[in-house]
């Protein structure tokens, strides 16, 4: 058991040595000759539990002393040891001093071990508390610190965030425009020259009667082959830019694209469209869902191996629903996404990233020999007209 600390004041030097024999063994006894010895022992050592003060001692009454290390430490447990004990010194005693107990001189060992037994616990457990109590404040500070740094990470991250979203943002419109000015000569500059140059092959031979017929047939042959160059760039022309996508807005435009598409892939793709009519959507957020509805049609297109596809567009205020469903062979979503980003490709990543910057969310269900479904959703306040 730890041996606490004990003062013991009496002016009576046989005293302080007995104290000291019956009590050395389990307490820390200090001892003092007068109050102001007393008061120095204890503020030198700290940490004294109890201090038994002797009544009439010369210099400083020990209910002086007691009061004054009360002032100094309200904890200590102050205790009151005299032959002369009247009901004023009582009286003083407990207003003073504060004292928790007093004793009568000659002292009996039992009872005064009995106090000092149940204070070394309190005072045991009061430290405790103390210690803990500090520790406890001690981790609140911490806390509170990695609290704020916490809060300042947050803050740092989603200003980081806001910012890749704006430059996203820019990317795809630079990337828009990019697209809209090369499908633009491909079809101003380019096509228009190979169908002059067609026309040219067509009549080149028209003022020349003798010409033989082997060079004609060559000559439309050659007439013919720039006619598929240019369906070609028309084609491609379109698929960078679809100009149709501005005039007639995201319904037409989507439902000439599913119409190629199921064309071009001999697979039955059923669209429909409800609740846009009239509604009018900001030229961004339209061009992104195109974009969009194109990459996964893409994706069917590549990967599905489906006879089915159904497409629809929904708006139902606050909200604009695009779902895309095919009846293909399906994937593994969480594995393939993961092993896409390894292999560098990038169609549903960006799908998502669209999805995001127009405040949609967008959910991809596929399950092996199942087929695919994506769920997208949109709000329409805000872009919607
Ligand atoms: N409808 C689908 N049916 C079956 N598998 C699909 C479908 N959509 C996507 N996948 C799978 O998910 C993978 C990732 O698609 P993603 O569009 O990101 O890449 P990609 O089409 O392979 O390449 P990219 O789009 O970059 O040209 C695909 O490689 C494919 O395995
Ligand atoms: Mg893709």
């Amino acid at each position: 058991m730890e041996k606490i600390k004990l003062l013991y004041v009496d002016d009576e030097e046989s005293n302080l040595s007995n104290f000291k024999i019956t009590f050395g063994a389990e307490y820390n006894v200090l001892t003092a000759t007068s109050g102001q010895e007393a008061l120095s022992v204890f503020t030198q050592e700290g940490d004294v539990a109890i201090v038994v003060a002797d009544q009439r001692m010369p210099g400083m009454t020990g209910v002086e002393c007691l009061e004054r290390i009360y002032h100094i430490a309200p904890d200590s447990i102050r205790m009151v040891l005299t032959a002369y004990l009247e009901s004023e010194d009582i009286i003083e005693a407990i207003n003073r001093g504060h004292v928790y107990q007093y004793f009568f001189k000659p002292w009996k060992e039992v009872e005064l071990r009995r106090a000092f037994d149940l204070v070394r616990e309190k005072f045991l457990l009061a430290r405790e508390n103390r210690l803990l109590s500090l520790e406890l404040g001690e981790r609140n500070v911490q806390l509170e610190k990695v609290n704020i740094q916490l809060v300042e990470d947050i803050k740092k991250r989603k200003q980081a965030e806001g910012k890749i979203r704006i430059l996203t943002q820019e990317l795809f419109k630079a990337q828009e425009n990019e697209r809209r000015r090369i499908a633009l000569d491909l079809h101003d500059n380019v096509a228009q020259d190979l169908f002059s140059l067609k026309i040219a092959f067509e009549t080149v031979f028209d003022d020349f009667p003798k010409v033989p017929q082997r060079l004609k047939t060559r000559g439309k042959k050659m007439s013919e082959l720039l006619g598929r160059c240019i369906k070609t760039l028309r084609d491609m022309s379109c698929g960078l830019r679809p100009f149709n996508l501005d005039q007639l807005g995201l319904v037409a435009a989507v439902s000439q694209y599913c119409e190629e598409f199921a064309g071009n892939h001999g697979l039955r793709l059923d669209f429909e469209a409800a609740g846009m009519d009239g509604l009018r959507l900001d030229s961004e957020l339209e061009i992104n869902l195109y974009r969009v509805i194109q990459e996964a049609l893409s994706n069917i297109g590549k990967h599905a191996q489906a006879s089915t596809v159904e497409v629809k567009l929904v708006a139902s205020y606050p909200v604009l629903i695009i779902r895309i469903e095919d009846d293909g062979q399906g994937f593994d979503v969480k594995k393939r996404s993961v092993e896409a980003m390894h292999e560098k490709r990038m169609g549903l990543q960006s799908m998502d990233e669209r999805v995001s910057l127009i405040n949609g969310t967008m959910n991809v269900k596929s399950r092996l020999n199942m087929g695919t479904k994506i769920f997208i959703e949109i709000p329409l306040s805000g872009g919607a007209q």
